[in-house]
């Protein structure tokens, strides 16, 4: 094979019948493993640059290539979904759960399956989408790089005070597993009130709020409540905490804009932990210099990895680089379903029939069972499903 990349590889099993590549190294062994005893050759991109272009991932496609294994910064379209059909492929996974980074329809051109990573996820994104919602509800980093600059010099009535979560109402924009996840460790967490918006009804997340308010009264607390609200923008009138959960796409783009900014409450605070373009970040910066205390927790930018000006120069905004589902447990485990998308399909297995139930794929002491954990356009492509 004439291959002279430029791209730097690292080569595992190289007598493997089928070759996948992974446009990075991804936490965990399991997922090589579980590879290279399926007889593939695995080639792991170990090129420093963090971001690669179309050009670096059509050269790691070469003219020969099964599956491939890519990340959400890339830009998957037609030029590389028709290279890697050239190439003989047929699989490709994200590792993530969003895939707003593929063009979905492009894959349905050129037959080949798009995997993402749902399941596995979920609370940890929650979990640090309520770490966003605490650290800007107490103004935590504020408060840290105040101590770190030697500032502080006695305790004070007015040092850092903040926003007090129990008996305010939390809202969700996008009820789907991770929102619902957020919702709950709100609620269940601190006692927040529920006001949702999604299109469909989250009756599980209801059924929670109702049975934890009946088991408050019945201990003489006050109970929580929820309400599904018939506009978004009745969410962001009543809501004192608002976190973001939708999918991005064209009806998401600029969800949260000047207008919609204009009718949420002063001190609100606004959480972000899906996709940056689901804000009108330039829009947000401004709103966040003329509200001092409307507060907002970012994990995801507009620009990434950029922040549009001024945003890191507002104390009213917690920001981390897109970091909600870094665990160690949760990034492992979307190697491991990712790695199986791919053997999956290279395998001809079924498509699994529960992307909400992917633990038999991340039991470490079990074999994982011969499906493709999440196949996004498996109805499109004609792919089987597993009979669970
Ligand atoms: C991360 O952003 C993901 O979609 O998994």
């Amino acid at each position: 094979m004439a291959m002279a990349k430029p791209i730097s590889i690292e080569v595992w099993n190289p007598s493997g019948k089928y070759r996948v590549v992974s446009t990075k190294s991804m936490p965990g062994m399991r997922w090589i493993r579980l590879l290279t005893d399926n007889d593939c050759r695995l080639e792991i991109c170990t090129e420093p640059k963090t971001i690669l272009s179309v050009d670096d991932i059509l050269a790691l496609i070469g003219d020969r290539c099964d599956g491939v294994i890519g990340q959400l910064t890339e830009d998957w379209g037609e030029v590389l979904f028709s290279a890697l059909k050239r190439a003989g492929g047929t699989a490709f996974s994200n590792m993530a759960v969003g895939y707003n980074n593929v063009d979905v329809e492009a894959a349905n051109r050129n037959g080949i399956a798009v995997g993402n990573t749902p399941g596995v996820l979920t609370e940890t994104t929650a979990e640090l989408a309520a770490s966003l919602t605490l650290a800007a509800a107490r103004r935590i980093v504020e408060a840290d790089q105040f101590m770190r600059a030697g500032l502080y010099d006695g305790w004070l009535p007015h040092l850092f005070v903040g926003n007090l979560l129990k008996g305010q109402t939390v809202g969700v924009i996008g009820a789907g597993r991770i929102g619902s996840a957020y919702a709950r460790m709100m609620i269940e967490g601190f006692k927040m009130n529920l006001i949702y918006y999604d299109l469909y009804q989250a009756t599980r997340l209801e059924k929670f709020v109702t049975a934890y308010g009946e088991f408050l009264k019945a201990n003489g607390e006050q109970p929580v409540t929820w309400k599904r609200a018939a506009t978004m923008e009745d969410v962001l009138r009543e809501a004192d905490v608002i976190s973001l959960h939708p999918v991005l796409d064209k009806t998401t783009y600029h969800l949260i804009n000047p207008e919609r900014l204009a009718i949420m409450k002063k001190e609100a605070i606004l959480v972000n932990a899906s996709r940056g373009p689901v804000i009108d970040e330039a829009a947000l910066v401004e709103h966040l210099k003329a509200n001092p205390m409307f507060r907002v927790g970012l994990d995801v930018f507009e620009d990434e990895p950029y922040m549009k000006p001024g945003l890191a120069d507002m104390k009213n905004a917690v920001v981390v680089p897109h970091i909600a589902s870094a665990s160690k447990w949760t990034r492992e485990g979307m190697s491991t379903l990712a790695a199986l998308n791919v053997l999956g399909k290279i395998k001809g297995y079924p498509v699994w029939g529960n992307p909400n139930q992917v633990e038999p794929f991340l039991n470490e002491n079990a074999t994982p069972p011969p499906a493709c954990p999440s196949i996004v356009n498996a109805k499109q492509l004609g792919l089987p499903s597993a009979k669970l």
